[in-house]
């Protein structure tokens, strides 16, 4: 894995961004996106910038179940506001958190996966190392499908809802072995909050314990932290 230091948010999404120019400088059609705080001052950046991305497709990780894409808190909205509405890409692709059948809207999107090989997959992590919301303890192989959201997952995420019990307890989300499949995957991890996590991933051994450890196996990340998140190193 690459490891890039950066000293502040702004400028890990300078970095991720100039990643990203240079994937579609050199053919790069499908970018897997993330939600979360941690990937908006790269989407900042590509708003900003006169890139064109009406010719690429967006594919991302995930979506809670129960929340329609004009909910606010859904990650439909998230990425409408923070992306799509200002630089609108040939198509874009989020989990139906509405689809009541788990099976049809996971079969659904792993063929929209199919469809689209991901050129470059952006991730943030979970302080318990998640990747998407894959939760410790999911198998490296998996694919897309209805998960069960843990307690300290719940607890992170509630600051973006009026309460805790305003969470949703279940997500869709693109499998491990999916987001493996990707030619190139770039993590960003930001706060002292993520230091366990990222030195998990990075220097334990793989284990199904640190999801995001899975990435040990792939020939093509870059990781971006500032300081405190990779204090541990
Ligand atoms: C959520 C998302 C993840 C994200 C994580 C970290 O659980 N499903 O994709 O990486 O939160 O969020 P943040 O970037 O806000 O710390």
């Amino acid at each position: 894995m690459k490891i890039i230091q950066v000293n502040n948010q702004e400028e890990g999404g300078k970095q991720a961004f100039n990643l990203i120019k240079q994937g579609m400088e050199t053919g790069a059609k499908v970018l897997g996106l993330a939600t979360g705080s941690t990937p908006i001052t790269l989407y900042k950046e590509m708003v900003q910038s006169d890139l064109d991305f009406s010719e690429m497709v967006a594919v991302n990780l995930d979506e809670y179940v129960g929340l329609a894409g004009d909910n606010e808190q859904s990650y439909r909205y998230f990425m409408n506001h923070q992306l799509f509405n200002h630089k609108p890409f040939k198509a874009s692709y989020v989990p139906d958190g509405t689809e009541e059948d788990a099976e049809k809207e996971c079969a659904r999107y792993d063929q929209i996966i199919e469809e689209n090989p991901i050129d470059i997959q952006i991730l943030g992590i979970g302080t318990n190392g998640h990747i998407g919301f894959n939760e410790p303890g999911t198998p490296f192989d998996s694919l897309t499908r209805k998960v069960g959201l843990t307690p300290s997952t719940i607890e992170a995420n509630k600051r973006f809802f009026a309460s805790v019990e305003d969470v949703p307890t279940e997500a869709y989300s693109m499998g491990i072995g999916s987001i493996l499949k990707a030619k190139e995957i770039i993590l960003i991890a930001y706060g002292e909050n993520k230091a366990e996590a990222i030195y998990n991933m990075i220097e334990k051994e793989m284990s199904e314990d640190c999801p995001a450890s899975a990435l040990q196996q792939h020939d093509n990340v870059t990781v971006i932290v500032d300081q405190a998140a990779s204090a541990k190193l």
